[in-house]
């Protein structure tokens, strides 16, 4: 069977987009920022995955307003970056991999998850610009299966639901007949809040012991509903649900390989965490 071998976790500010096209990784706004992903890199040299899934909310690229589905799975041979209007340059395609989403498909509809199924899919900065963190040369030696969580246009669905899929796509995945080795990638968060009065809101506080629970108390940050999310992390700050989907994925128990936190990218708390499951 398939088997997951780790999660990684990042924010995905598209800022980023544009300091990797002008080269300005190693500026000081930039560095602690970069830095955090050299071990990232080292731990993806060492456990080889074949295949990512990647947890992540399109912010009005492939879904608008006027369709906007809860959960969205890519089951698409191949999928395409295309301008966002950040005038950062696109990056090239990824491959698909039909086999493995139509059975995460299958096995999520089968335990009552309504899913949007999307057999041509474009993906935003939410889904390339943590790629291209992971693989600069962009170069993707991975298959990739797209999972979508709406956090763009109320109602949100709830963290609790989002841990829920995440723990029904790691078991879709290890129920896979195949020896691929898989990461799971969930993307967006941490604190941040991009418009109204409270525009510029960072929780540290809240970012931190989110962080730390996600290793010893997984669950912790489900407690919340969406609006004490957004409360406390800020309106663009649920996106942090794509870490419970990535971490519900592993299973009851893991450990950190590595974290990394530096305030602020742009507007953003910026996040990244690789775990692994213990068994
Ligand atoms: C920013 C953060 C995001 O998550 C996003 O999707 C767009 C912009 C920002 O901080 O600039
Ligand atoms: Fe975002």
């Amino acid at each position: 069977m398939a088997k997951i071998i780790g999660a990684v976790t990042t924010s995905h500010v598209p800022a980023i987009g544009g300091a990797i096209a002008r080269k300005v990784e190693h500026e000081p706004y930039w560095k602690p920022f970069f830095d955090g992903f050299v071990a990232v890199r080292e731990w993806l040299a060492e456990v080889r995955p074949d295949v990512v899934v990647v947890f992540y909310n399109d912010h009005g690229l492939n879904f608008f307003l006027d369709k906007m589905p809860t959960f969205a799975v890519g089951a698409a041979p191949e999928y395409r970056n295309a301008d966002e209007g950040w005038g950062i340059p696109t990056v090239p395609p990824f491959t698909g991999d039909p086999a493995l989403s139509w059975h995460v498909i299958e096995q999520l509809v089968g335990e009552d998850f309504d899913l949007t199924t999307c057999q041509e899919m474009k993906v935003d900065h939410a889904f390339t610009l943590p790629m291209a963190l992971l693989w600069p040369d962009q170069k993707w030696p991975v298959r990739c299966v797209p999972v979508c969580i709406n956090t763009v246009q109320f109602p949100l669905p709830s963290a609790a639901r989002c841990y829920r899929l995440g723990e029904a796509v790691g078991r879709a995945i290890e129920s896979f007949p195949s020896d691929a080795r898989v990461v799971v990638l969930g993307t967006g968060g941490l604190s941040h809040q991009l418009d109204g009065q409270r525009a510029g809101f960072i929780n540290k506080d809240f970012d931190l012991q989110f962080m730390e629970s996600l290793v010893h108390d997984p669950k912790w940050a489900t407690q919340y509903s969406i609006p004490e999310l957004v409360e406390k992390t800020g309106t663009q700050g649920v996106e942090l649900v794509m870490w419970l989907a990535a971490r519900g994925a592993l299973g009851a128990t893991a450990r950190k390989v590595h974290a990394n936190y530096h305030i602020p990218i742009s507007n953003t708390a910026a996040g990244l965490m690789v775990l692994e499951p213990v068994v």
